[in-house]
């Protein structure tokens, strides 16, 4: 038996990848069974090591009584019987799925693949990647067979970074196997730590497919709630007082307008456009919603100028505080932050831009954005734009902006963080 074999610890378990996804798992399995876990970045894996996570997420506790062995050499994978797959899944420059390490890793997996071995994927990709892709890789570099020789499987990730209460063992898992026998032993690994239940999905496809719209649903929800708040902006209605009125209606769906960064929602519906293009399909509505998230840095930018310049100011001798660069609240990445965009739109305009994060790394968004970062906020600002929701910043009230500000100051809200109608002669502007 396969799983006992697992939990009496005579197999091991990998995982490949060990970022947000990959290393909160793999920990969650060392609880069981015995891991190795794989990263190519050999400065990650020395920090893991030390019971440091790179990505800032988890406690040094959590690296504590588990039975986990880290390494960046793939020879490693020798060793282990079960092998899971968490490598990043971007788009280039031009949007395209960006499939290099995902194909890297099942290439690894391949090289040590040994008869009677798992393999699952995890990371998000279009439906049909996982066997028509990755599936070929690993038969060729094995010289193995699928089936015969060894099953592979998909189970879709739906982490939530920065989010303490769902972690990995609380979330329903969706798993699938490329067949009945894949489908029962991945079911039972997962079944082994997930505690919020598991959820067989009919075929490997279908668990792909339903990972990439539950991003893209969220895309379009939101970009419909982003229109609304530029329909709405013309007219000088205030879009969260129209959300929280018509919100009282029962099957209202509660989503807000805001900026769609991040290497999911932003990223996951161009590798559905990606494979539904190929077979000749021109997809309508998820390209516009994409768009029009895509558009909001330049929307608000613009209005900013606009507000500036109605007030009497020439935007290119204003002075203008972003607070908060990462692409969510209270998490330290600044993937495909929008808010970068954002800035570098507003400095088209020649407006002095000062930064501020506390939870993102200065050395980072340099390299990334090639943007500095203040390292204290000063006084005299023309306008503030509290981009990210951070812990921090919910607490500021309108006071303190007024401090830093100077005369017929304008604050965007960009997050409806602070109460409204404004005191003491401070604009608020909201999406
Ligand atoms: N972060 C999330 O919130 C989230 C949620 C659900 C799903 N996902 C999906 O999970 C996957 C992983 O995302 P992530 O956020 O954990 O990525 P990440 O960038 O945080 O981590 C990926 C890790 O993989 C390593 N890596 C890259 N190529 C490798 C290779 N060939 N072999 C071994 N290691 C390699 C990197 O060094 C890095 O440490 C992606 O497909 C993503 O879309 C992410």
């Amino acid at each position: 038996m396969f799983i006992k074999a697992l939990k009496e610890k005579k197999k091991k378990i990998s995982v490949i990848g060990l970022g947000y996804v990959g290393l909160p798992l793999a920990l969650e399995l060392a609880k069981k069974f015995s891991v190795i876990g794989l990263d190519i970045s050999e400065s990650r894996v020395e920090q893991m090591k030390k019971g440091v996570d790179p990505s800032n997420e988890l406690e040094a506790s959590a690296f504590l009584d588990k039975d986990i062995e880290f390494t960046s050499k793939t020879k490693d994978l020798k060793r282990a019987h079960f092998h899971i797959v968490a490598v990043p899944t971007p788009v280039d420059d031009h949007k395209v799925p960006n499939l290099r390490p995902l194909l890297s890793a099942a290439e690894s997996v391949g090289k040590n693949l040994k008869k009677g071995d798992y393999v699952v994927f995890e990371s998000t990709v279009y439906p049909g990647c996982t066997e028509e892709d990755c599936l070929p890789i690993l038969e060729e570099k094995s010289g193995l067979k699928l089936g015969k020789d060894f099953k592979i499987g998909y189970s879709p990730e739906r982490i939530n970074p920065g989010d303490k209460e769902h972690t990995v063992d609380k979330i329903l898992k969706v798993v699938s196997g490329s067949d009945e026998e894949a489908l029962e032993v991945i079911a039972e690994v997962y079944g082994a730590i997930i505690t919020a239940g598991i959820y067989k999905a009919t075929t490997i496809k279908v668990a792909e497919s339903a990972k990439v719209i539950e991003n893209t649903q969220r895309d379009l929800n939101i970009a419909f709630m982003n229109e609304l708040s530029m329909i709405f902006d013309t007219m000088d209605i205030d879009t969260n007082a129209v959300l929280e009125a018509a919100g009282t209606k029962w099957n209202f769906l509660p989503f807000s307008p805001g900026l769609v960064g991040g290497h999911c929602i932003g990223v996951d519906p161009y590798y559905l456009l990606h494979k539904a293009t190929k077979l000749g399909f021109s997809p309508q509505v998820i390209t516009s919603g994409r768009a029009t998230n895509d558009g909001m840095p330049a929307f608000i930018a613009k209005r900013l100028v606009q507000m500036l310049i109605k007030k009497g100011k020439n935007p290119s001798q204003c002075k203008v505080l972003v607070l908060g660069i990462t692409f969510k609240e209270n998490v330290s990445d600044i993937r495909n932050s929008k808010v970068a965009d954002l800035i570098k739109e507003l400095m088209n305009f020649s407006v002095n831009v000062h930064l501020t994060d506390p939870h993102a790394s200065p050395n980072e968004v340099a390299h990334e954005y090639g943007l500095t970062m203040i390292d204290e906020i000063s006084k005299n600002y023309d306008a503030v734009i509290a981009a990210v929701c951070h812990e921090q910043y919910k607490k500021l009230d309108q006071g303190y902006f007024k401090s830093i500000m100077n005369g017929d100051p304008i604050l965007m809200d960009l997050k409806a963080m602070y109460p409204t109608p404004p005191e003491n002669g401070l604009e608020i502007w909201r999406l």
